[in-house]
């Protein structure tokens, strides 16, 4: 047989196993070695049934993404589906670890599924910006129905098996071994002389839809209400519909143009650069193999803030106990407060038990000693960022912590080495930079000081992954990648304002483009008065260009949300803010003041003066090897600042539109206004020459 693909009997009963580690993904290999031996199955008098097992940690989670977008090799996966689905004896699915799109849809080619508790199943194409393209799309909505397939397919989300068992995805949960269950399974269906069931045959969940729609109308708005801007989930829809809509033959056909149309497309490339870089990022290069990372069973946070709070939420979530230590009771419960009023909220939207809410809770401790982080394996500060207070914690934590613990700052752009410099174990201190609402936002920024210990770094990224982070290893710097970008984002966000932009104007660009919110929206929401505090104690340019509007905003007492003004009002406990003639009226007094002639800016003008700065620091970041390649800096921007997924991240965008445009853009800005700092990095100017990106750029670096 082939080298992934074996055959086995045991009586009349024959067992293919695809060994294709590590996730089994269904590439050419799999899908001919698999097409052949169930081809030698169905003329093989001595079987009566088929079953179809993967071997390793998964059943196959589906389709080989690298083989996107190269020329297609048969059997393709819906072929090898509907063979399967033709066979005339039964064919047996044994599934295990996560069951995912084209595993899912190979499950639904054979006429029964049995499945290890633990296992999950999932059609999480949407989240590579495609569709489920075997098939899915046509056989799910004929067993669960319409409605819940399309809130199935547009989540892309796992379904555990005891779920999966009561929608109908599967038969049966196997009890003790998966194999030798899905083998008792076999040969009873072949006793009992029970069908071949072929899900494309089936029509009661659909028929009912072709004469009133309604509930998969409103099931699919539902669906897809958070999906703007993306292609792949409204895709996802239209090719649901045509389960009811079509015969099945054309419903598969609808499907097949869908997904080819995606997979062809720049969000899906986007998505799929983002999946691998996503895995990527958390690699680091000169990282000797086998290093191991310290054990983490008990976590110490000290600030019981927004940030403190946040981090430890984290860690009870997952189980691991946290002692948060703060200056004063006063404080700690209101931390505590915080906190438990988080929980609450998901306890009261359904997503969370009492039970549950107070289970983490009994993972979280108050202290106002540091002491008694003696015994914490990963000490995580998390107070204001102030260098002195940041360096007198430091000092006292090398008197109290163990041997080998792990001593992380959450500071969001102080030196790591400066503050690793009050310690006499350099080694063991990094950068864990979490970002707000910190229970929420997946990016972990790691921050890498120049002493940093390998099995340290190796330790924050192992843990990062526990607690369901996107870890991203990232140098020393002012800001580090993601607020050093922000802060490029900032140089010409008030300068809009005051060459004829209105502040709603310039967030109403940024969203079209893709983002959550604009500036002025996130200023707001963040509170204005974090700036403000630091450009005075720093100096005006300290976070950014001129923030003369805000700062006199901050004068007046205006400092967002919080105070419901900023530059929106905000009604009495609504998030959504209004336009302000008073803020108009400061904007265009402070323009006659520089003597600055407002004029009509558009929307096209605006995001390339906000987004170029910021690709443009994102090559100095690479250059000065402050991230180790363009992917890590998209997961920065995707996972921490909502950058579009279906634009990739900064740099994928840059390199799609052409490094040389986004050279000329800023060179002309630069020379326009005066401003040097929007000059194009060194790093583009080469590239840009060179007719090269920074993917291109990369991976020519690593050879
Ligand atoms: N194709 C190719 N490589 C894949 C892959 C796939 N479908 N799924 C995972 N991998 C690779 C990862 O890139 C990773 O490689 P490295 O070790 O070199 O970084 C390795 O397998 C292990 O993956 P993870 O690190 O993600 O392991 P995990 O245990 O954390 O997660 C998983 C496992 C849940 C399966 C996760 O990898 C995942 O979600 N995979 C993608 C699943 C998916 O989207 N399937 C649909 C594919 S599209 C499709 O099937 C289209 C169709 O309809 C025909």
């Amino acid at each position: 047989m082939s080298d992934v693909v074996s055959v086995r009997k045991e009586g009349a009963i024959a067992v293919v196993t695809i060994d294709n580690p590590p996730v089994n993904a269904l590439g050419h290999a799999v899908r001919s070695g698999t097409f052949e031996a169930m081809a030698g199955l169905r003329d093989d008098d001595t079987v009566a049934a088929v079953v179809l097992a993967c071997a390793g940690r998964t059943f196959s989670a589906g389709a080989d993404i690298t083989e996107f977008g190269k020329p297609p090799q048969a059997p393709g996966l819906g072929e090898l589906v509907d063979q399967i689905e033709a066979m005339p004896k039964p064919v047996v699915a044994a599934l295990h670890g996560t069951t995912l799109g084209g595993g899912l849809e190979l499950a639904l080619g054979c006429h029964y599924r049995i499945a290890a508790p633990g296992t999950r199943v999932g059609l999480p194409e949407v989240k590579l910006g495609i569709l489920p393209g075997a098939g899915g799309t046509q056989r799910l909505p004929r067993i669960i129905g319409p409605v819940e397939a399309v809130k199935f397919i547009v989540s892309g989300e796992f379904v555990a098996a005891d779920k999966a068992l009561s929608l109908g995805i599967i038969d049966s949960l196997a009890d003790g071994d998966l194999t030798e269950a899905a083998i008792a399974f076999a040969g009873k269906v072949v006793e009992e002389g029970r069908p071949v069931v072929r899900i494309r045959d089936r029509e009661d969940k659909v028929a009912p839809f072709r004469d009133d729609s309604s509930a998969f109308d409103a099931a699919a708005a539902k669906a897809t209400a958070r999906a703007r801007g993306l292609e792949a989930p409204f895709a996802c829809v239209e090719a649901v519909r045509g389960s009811f809509e079509l015969p099945f033959e054309e419903g598969i056909k609808k499907e097949r143009e869908g997904f080819l149309k995606l997979v062809a497309g720049d969000q899906s490339k986007a998505q799929r650069h983002l999946f691998f870089a996503e895995r990527e990022a958390a690699k680091v290069t000169d990282m000797p193999k086998g290093t191991r990372p310290r054990p983490v069973a008990k976590v110490g946070v000290i600030g019981a803030g927004t940030m403190g709070g946040g981090i430890s939420m984290n860690f009870a979530n997952v189980g691991i106990p946290v002692t948060i230590v703060e200056t004063s009771q006063e404080a700690l419960d209101r931390g505590f407060a915080t906190i438990r009023k988080n929980y609450g909220i998901s306890v009261s939207r359904g997503r969370m038990s009492e039970d549950e809410m107070e289970r983490r809770m009994s993972f979280l401790a108050g202290s106002t000693d540091m002491n008694d982080l003696a015994d914490a394996d990963l000490i995580i500060e998390a107070v204001f960022e102030e260098m002195d207070v940041k360096k007198t914690i430091f000092r006292k934590l090398d008197e109290i912590a163990k041997p080998g613990a792990v001593l992380a700052s959450n500071t969001s752009y102080l030196d790591i080495n400066e503050i690793a410099a009050e310690t006499s174990r350099p080694g063991s201190v990094l950068g864990m930079h979490f970002f707000s609402p910190a229970n929420v936002m997946r990016l972990l920024e790691i921050v890498r000081g120049a002493k940093t210990d390998m099995d340290v770094l190796a330790t924050a990224i192992d843990i990062g992954r526990k607690i369901k982070k996107v870890p991203v290893v990232v140098g020393v710097c002012f800001g580090f990648v993601g607020n050093r970008m922000l802060k490029a984002r900032s140089l010409e966000t008030e300068q809009l304002l005051l060459e004829g932009a209105t502040p709603q104007q310039v967030d109403q660009a940024l969203v079209a483009f893709g983002f959550p919110m604009g500036p002025f929206q996130m200023g707001d929401l963040a509170g204005l008065d974090i700036g403000w505090r630091i450009r005075k104690a720093m100096g005006s340019d300290s976070d950014g260009g001129k923030a003369e509007i805000a700062d006199a905003l901050c004068e007046m007492g205006r400092f967002g949300q919080k105070t419901g003004r900023g530059f929106y009002i905000y009604e009495e406990g609504s998030r959504g803010g209004t336009p302000d003639p008073e803020v108009e009226a400061l904007i265009v007094e402070t323009a006659k003041k520089h003597g600055i002639e407002r004029r009509e800016i558009s929307d096209e003008e605006i995001v390339e003066r906000l987004v170029y700065p910021m690709i443009s620091e994102g090559a100095r970041i690479l250059d000065e090897g402050i991230a180790q390649r363009p992917g890590d800096v998209d997961v920065v921007w995707v996972f921490g600042y909502g950058f579009p997924i279906g634009k990739g991240g900064p740099m994928h965008y840059a390199d799609r539109i052409g490094l040389k445009h986004i050279r000329d853009r800023l060179a002309y800005y630069a020379e326009r206004s005066g401003n040097e700092k929007l000059k194009p990095a060194p790093l583009l100017e080469t590239l840009a020459e060179d007719g090269s990106g920074f993917a291109a750029h990369a991976k020519a670096k690593a050879a």
